[in-house]
C-alpha cells in the first residue's frame, strides 16, 4: 500500500483534537481544533461521527469569519437561506443574524429566534440537517441554549402513547406561532406575498429515522407542528401537548451555557432547541448557518 506523506500529518492533527462528551443525555466539547483551517479528511470524519453520536458539539475558542464559517458548513451540505431575508449577514446571505441588537430603532437580526421549541427549518419538504451557531457578543446574565435529545424522547415514550403516534404524520407550518411573535415583538416583520409562498405547511412523520444511524427521533415542535393528520383536532392537540412536554423532560436536556467564540454544531434530525432569553439591555449576536437536510422518513 502508498503512504502518502501529509499522512503523518493528519494523524497528528487529529490526535491533538479532543472530544469530551458532556455530563449531560447530549453534547461533547471539541478542544484542539482550529476551523479556520481546512479539514483534512480524517479529522472530518472524526467530527462527523462525533457529531452522530452526540447531537451538539461545541467547538471552543472559534475566532473564524463568516466565510470560515459557511465553508465549514457546507462540507456538510448545501446551505439553506432563511425566508427571513431582512436578517441576512451582509454579503454572506447564508448567514442568519440572531440579535437582539437594536440600530437606529431597527434590529439588526432576527431576536426572538428559538423563543418556541423547534427543530430548524421543520417547515421546509427538507428539513435542516444541522445549525451552527457562533458566539459574537453575548451577554453577562442569561441567554443559554437548551438542546433537548429527541432519541431518548421517542425511546422512553410510554407504549400507549407510541402506539398512539405509530405510522402517523403531523403538519408543520411557518406561520404556526408567527402572529403570536409579532404581537410580543412589534419590530417582527409582515411577510410579503412572495415569503408567504415560500413556506406552506408540509407534512413529516410524527416519528423519523435518522438517515445515517437509524435511529428513531420524535419530530414534533410547539414552534412550527400544528396538528396530527388523521386524528380529530382535540385529541390531536393533547397528544402534541403530551409530546412536547415528555420531550424536553429535564433528563432529556442539556443546557449550553455560552462561552466567548463558541462555535455549536447541532443535528436537528436528532434535537430541538430553545432560546432562553436574557435582559433585552444586554446584547447578544450570534451567526447561523443551517445546512439543507433529507426528506423525514
Ligand atoms: C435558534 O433558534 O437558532 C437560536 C437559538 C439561540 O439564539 O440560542
Amino acid at each position: 500500500m502508498q503512504t502518502s506523506t501529509l499522512e503523518p500529518i493528519a494523524a497528528a492533527a487529529s490526535s491533538a483534537v479532543r472530544i469530551n462528551p458532556f455530563n449531560a443525555p447530549l453534547g461533547a466539547e471539541v478542544l484542539g481544533l482550529d476551523l479556520a483551517q481546512p479539514l483534512d479528511d480524517r479529522l472530518f470524519r472524526r467530527i462527523h461521527q462525533a457529531h452522530l453520536d452526540h447531537h451538539v458539539l461545541v467547538f471552543r475558542h472559534q475566532r473564524i469569519t463568516p466565510a470560515q464559517q459557511i465553508a465549514f458548513s457546507r462540507r456538510f451540505g448545501p446551505l439553506q437561506i432563511h425566508v427571513l431575508r431582512q436578517f441576512q449577514l451582509q454579503h454572506h446571505p447564508e448567514i442568519l443574524v440572531v440579535s437582539n441588537v437594536k440600530r437606529d430603532g431597527r434590529p439588526v437580526g432576527l431576536g426572538d429566534a428559538g423563543h418556541y421549541w423547534h427543530s430548524d427549518l421543520s417547515y421546509k419538504e427538507k428539513p435542516s440537517l444541522g445549525s451552527m451557531l457562533h458566539a459574537q457578543q453575548l451577554p453577562a446574565d442569561g441567554g443559554d441554549t437548551l438542546f433537548a435529545n429527541m432519541h431518548l424522547a421517542y425511546d422512553t415514550l410510554p407504549v400507549a402513547l407510541k402506539k398512539a403516534i405509530e405510522g402517523r404524520a403531523a403538519e408543520h407550518d411557518y406561520l404556526a406561532q408567527y402572529a403570536q411573535l409579532q404581537r410580543r415583538n412589534p419590530w417582527r416583520p409582515d411577510l410579503t406575498d412572495a415569503q408567504k409562498a415560500e413556506v406552506p405547511p408540509v407534512r413529516h412523520p410524527v416519528v423519523r429515522i435518522h438517515p445515517e444511524t437509524g435511529r428513531r427521533a420524535l419530530f414534533v415542535s410547539e414552534h412550527f407542528t400544528t396538528r396530527i393528520i388523521g386524528v380529530p383536532e382535540q385529541e390531536s392537540r393533547a397528544l402534541l401537548d403530551e409530546l412536547f412536554a415528555h420531550s424536553v423532560r429535564p433528563e432529556h436536556v442539556y443546557r449550553q451555557r455560552w462561552q466567548p467564540h463558541d462555535m455549536v454544531f447541532w443535528d436537528n434530525r436528532s434535537v430541538m432547541h430553545l432560546a432562553t432569553g436574557c435582559p433585552d439591555d444586554q446584547p447578544r449576536t450570534l451567526y447561523r448557518t443551517t445546512i439543507e437536510g433529507d426528506a423525514p422518513f
